[in-house]
């Protein structure tokens, strides 16, 4: 497989579910990338990339709200700011896709290079401000509930 995309240790949450996701995702990019660079072009070809970017898309959309609910679980408190910049970026991506089948003009290393970077730039930044946030403080509050709390404050 090409090493378009080589995963960084130092990329992890350490929130298994997420980097699983992640990785997969990354994963996804890396065989995008291979599909492009195969010598034969032709319209079987452009359906698999058309097809390999939809599920990218999909897998996208299910690690967002996936990552969405586990913010909701612990009340994180950027959960607004998180979600809108995972709608953006679902939307760029779902235009993407769209310019792409209704130009019939194919993919290029340019715009999967600008994805790659986003992808990267959100894990180690909002993903890992999260995950700060879920191994301080979030898994503390798992474990002491606020109806546990509310109770405590009737003695
Ligand atoms: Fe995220
Ligand atoms: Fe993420």
């Amino acid at each position: 497989m090409t090493d378009f995309l080589v995963w960084q240790e130092g990329w992890n949450t350490d929130i298994p579910d997420i980097d699983k996701q992640h990785i997969a995702m990354a994963n996804m990019l890396n065989q995008i990338v291979d599909a492009l660079n195969q010598s034969d072009k032709g319209q079987k070809y452009e359906q698999e990339l058309g097809r390999m970017l939809n599920d990218f898309l999909n897998v996208t959309r299910e690690h967002f709200a996936s990552e969405e609910e586990q913010m909701r679980q612990i009340d994180y408190p950027d959960y607004v700011e998180h979600k809108k910049e995972h709608l953006i970026l679902q939307a760029d991506l779902a235009q993407y896709i769209l310019e792409i089948k209704r130009a019939k003009s194919g993919i290029d290393i340019g715009t999967l290079s600008a994805l790659k970077h986003w992808f990267i730039a959100h894990i180690t930044g909002e993903d890992k401000a999260f995950a700060n946030y879920y191994h301080d403080k979030g898994l503390e509050g798992k474990k002491g509930s606020k109806r546990s709390e509310s109770i405590e404050t009737i003695d």
